[in-house]
């Protein structure tokens, strides 16, 4: 059962309670500002990993884990590529306990078990329930190190967790509770964002996301959106919420899923289509940009969506559906 912790004297008993003499600490460039939680590992025996990068490399995972060998415990302090690299260091380091301090507010991995990680460009999805953290200590004051740009596309990462869990094929009662939970705070702070954003609040309810999808997981928004990210660098949540902007509405016309019309009341709205449109317009309210694509790259797009996960959609796709929705997605239609 993970256990949340909420202040550093939580953090620091914890670490004292797993016994760890030596901690690998999985973190990104960020690190050196959190003063406070260095304080938490003065005295302790730490040896730090910064080897990978945004999209993480599994030969990156793969030190990290050499790394971990004579370690008896791990701390992940950063956003979903930190996790995930820690995530695959406990799962080839049995019964190690992880500790996961999120620093963005979105990508859910605290709170899931899969880990995503790329092998020669290629999107590998690791999915095993002893990856899931056994500790996450939020502190909403690390989210002030993060970029606007990444501020807003975590955000849009987590509400795209609640509307793909919502509709996902394996959706239960209680990932729904979940999903309906996340989406309606998430909304509401984005509906009128910056003024309504809360670090605290978006951190607990882009964690709720994640609870959600840890049960049904992601549908075709995350199936599509990886090699947008490949092609164009848009960040992961800037690029899921790009298809789901477009995919939301798509579901509207083109189902009469009932888990719709659960998403428009959860986004406080009299219809789904109201809600579809209200989706976009924090897309382009937050001024999400969206590349120039050519045909070629539709091609590619299409080319690449993994299958698995466009499994859990609720309508089949066919290939030219593929096509026209990443001409859609990507604005490219005459
Ligand atoms: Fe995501």
């Amino acid at each position: 059962m993970q256990e949340i912790l909420r202040s550093y004297g939580g953090l620091r008993d914890c670490i004292n309670s797993t016994g760890a003499g030596k901690i690998l600490c999985v973190h990104g460039r960020s690190f050196e500002k959190f003063t406070e939680l260095q304080h938490v590992l003065d005295g302790l025996s730490i040896i730090h990993f910064t080897g990978f990068t945004p999209n993480p490399k599994i030969e990156d995972a793969e030190e990290a884990v050499r790394m971990c060998a004579d370690c008896d415990c791990i701390l992940a302090v950063g956003g979903g590529s930190a996790i995930d690299t820690a995530k695959y260091a406990k799962m080839k380091s049995p019964g190690i306990p992880l500790i996961a301090v999120p620093t963005t507010a979105g990508s859910g991995s605290e709170a899931t078990r899969f880990a995503v990680l790329y092998e020669d460009g290629r999107k590998l999805s690791i999915t095993d329930d002893s990856i899931i953290p056994d500790y996450v200590m939020f502190d909403p004051g690390l989210l002030k190190y993060l970029p606007e740009y990444h501020r807003k596309s975590s955000a849009l990462d987590a509400m795209s967790h609640a509307l793909e869990s919502f509709w996902s094929v394996n959706a239960t009662p209680e990932s729904r509770r979940y999903s309906r939970s996340a989406l309606s705070e998430i909304t509401r702070m984005l509906d009128a964002y910056p003024a309504s954003y809360d670090p605290a609040r978006m951190l607990e309810a882009s964690y709720t996301a994640g609870k959600a999808i840890n049960i049904s997981q992601t549908t075709a928004g995350h199936a599509m959106c990886y090699k947008i990210t490949g092609i164009f660098g848009t960040a992961h949540g800037h690029s899921a919420a790009m298809c789901n902007r477009v995919l939301f509405r798509w579901l509207c016309e083109n189902s009469g899923l009932p888990a719709l019309d659960d998403i428009a009341g959860a986004m406080g709205c009299e219809s789904k289509l109201e809600a579809a449109g209200k989706f976009a317009g924090i897309f382009s309210r937050l001024d999400m940009e969206i590349p120039k694509a050519t045909d070629a790259d539709i091609e590619a797009l299409a080319g690449s969506v993994n299958p698995e996960r466009l499994k859990n959609f609720p309508v089949r796709l066919s290939e030219a559906q593929i096509v026209e929705l990443y001409r859609e997605i990507l604005d490219t239609k005459e």
